[in-house]
């Protein structure tokens, strides 16, 4: 990075390099903006790796009421309805706003757009290109776009470390990068930096995604939401690799089935099987697996011989483990996938602190509610980035001071991953929460590398403590009913740190990991 970045002041800018970040700079031009990326574009994050596509109802037999009605149903009675309605309405022109960047969407044979089924989706709505390598191919897409389109200054390699606020408004941002920290002045700061699954020891996630943009904005007193709602993918590849490889539900959408080492399936009670929403078919294989058993994914009849040509990353991941899915049981646990929680925002994306909006992964807009709809997230984060964009532009830009020091330490979620693996799993309860949060605590007080990290766990764990009852994805065993009403959580990190230290003035119970 030019060490004078005052030529920056000013400018929106947008903290992430995934497909929320890049197409919120995209909708922004031709104003100037800055886009800071951890990674060179494209690497280390979430949107490359995204190997189901983006849900929009286009088929013949589908509506955005039906799209709709199937979201509510797997967000368990904690989705935004409104939001949600706004966001697949939109969602059919977005798609074709992304076939018009290039994107190489799968297609039949007489053009129109191939639509795929995923689970808990009653009509096929799901849009690939280059089948599972849908990521990879927007990304290709939206990376060569942004790269052509003169007002956008792509900084890679920069981390951003702080938010500079006063007065409940954003004043710029601390970031590092290869000559230390640097301060950039502004007013209009957008969050794009994805997910947590960094913070878990068995992810699908990039490692780098461990909730740094939940960090930056609950540090600058933002309120965050539904935090304690995390999705567990059921079929993640179970090998020694760390990040895992993620089995694409797509696969059971073409035909593959559960079955445990006795060559039978498990799931007679499940009710629609291969194909229920993932949190229950998460605790139904985790269930299988803490009894003793051993559970793969059978894809040798269906999609069989077709498996490499329809699933050619998935199978090249397999190859490398030493599985043909045509002839092979493919090995599965469960592993943390999507956060459904995130900095609460608006319908235009704003933060409670002014200056500040979130965009993707990072975001809580009401949308996932308790458990998100497979493909629902890039398709959120496509439609958002306009909205994000118009809210931004009409923000006038205003002058900014510039500041000095400002040397954070780059997060390490290292020793974070034990205590969020062990008590905010698939399966939590009260004590082992408030083990945890004990243990949390002083790192997250401390002004150490995993000082951050922690304190989004923490604030996590709070979250999951306070909500007595099991909806979707937060299931606990000594609350395992829905409560009559379903109401959406908020937090703040002030909040989080004084329900911890109050818990950590009471009497222990010995259990942290
Ligand atoms: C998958 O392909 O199973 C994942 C899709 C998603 O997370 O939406």
């Amino acid at each position: 990075m030019s060490a004078d970045v005052r030529s920056f002041f000013g400018r929106p800018i947008i903290i992430g390099g995934g497909i929320a970040g890049l197409m919120t700079a995209l909708h922004l031009a031709p104003e100037p903006v800055l886009l800071l990326s951890r990674t060179l574009l494209g690497a280390d994050t979430s949107s490359t790796w995204a190997q189901g596509g983006l849900a929009a109802s286009l088929g013949n037999d589908d509506d955005p009421a039906l799209h709709l009605a199937d979201t509510l149903a797997a967000g368990d009675g904690l989705c935004d309805r409104d939001m949600a309605c706004r966001i697949l309405q939109a969602a059919p022109d977005a798609i074709e706003g992304l076939a018009r960047f290039g994107v190489p969407f799968d297609r039949t044979p007489n053009g129109s757009l191939h639509l795929g089924l995923e689970a808990a989706h009653s009509r096929r709505r799901i849009i690939h290109a280059h089948g599972d390598g849908s990521g990879r191919e927007i990304m290709r897409a939206l990376i060569a776009a942004v790269r052509s389109t003169p007002s956008i200054v792509v900084v890679e390699g920069v981390e951003a470390r702080r938010l500079a606020v006063k007065d409940n408004t954003i004043r710029g941002v601390w970031a590092s990068c290869s000559i230390g920290p640097v301060f950039l002045g502004s007013r209009r700061v957008v969050l794009g930096t994805g997910g947590i699954g960094g913070l878990f020891l068995d992810t699908t996630n990039p490692s780098g995604s461990c909730g740094q943009g939940l960090a930056l904005a609950a540090r600058a007193g933002a309120v965050l939401s539904d935090l304690e709602f995390i999705q567990f993918h059921p079929t993640a590849l179970d090998g020694p690799d760390r990040p895992m490889t993620l089995i694409s539900e797509a696969v059971r959408g073409e035909g593959a089935v559960l079955i445990d080492e006795t060559g039978q399936s498990f799931l007679q009670r499940v009710q629609g099987a291969e194909l229920a929403p993932r949190d229950v078919l998460a605790r139904a294989v985790w269930n299988h697996l803490a009894n003793g058993h051993r559970v793969f994914l059978d894809a040798r009849q269906r999609p069989g011989p077709e498996f490499a040509r329809q699933f050619p990353t998935i199978a090249s991941a397999c190859r490398g483990a030493g599985i043909n899915p045509a002839r092979d049981l493919i090995p599965i646990r469960p592993a943390q996938h999507y956060h459904m929680g995130g900095v609460a925002v608006d319908g235009s994306g704003r933060t409670s602190v002014k200056g500040l909006w979130a965009c993707g992964e990072v975001a809580s807009t009401g949308l996932h509610g308790a458990n998100r709809l497979a493909s629902n997230s890039l398709t959120e984060a496509v439609v958002c980035a306009r909205w994000v964009a118009e809210s931004v532009a009409a923000t006038p830009a205003r002058r900014t001071k510039p500041a000095f020091g400002g040397d954070y330490p780059a997060p390490d979620p290292i020793p974070v991953r034990p205590f969020l693996s062990c008590a905010l799993g698939i399966v939590r309860d009260g004590e082992g929460l408030k083990a945890v949060i004990r243990a949390l605590l002083p790192l997250a007080e401390s002004k150490d590398a995993a000082s951050d990290p922690a304190a989004v766990a923490l604030m996590i764990a709070i979250a999951a403590l306070s909500r007595e009852e099991s909806r979707g994805a937060h299931y606990r065993t000594d609350f395992p009913d829905p409560a009559p009403e379903a109401r959406r959580s908020e937090i703040t990190l002030e909040a989080a740190l004084g329900a911890a230290r109050e818990l950590a003035q009471s009497p222990a119970l010995e259990r942290a990991t």
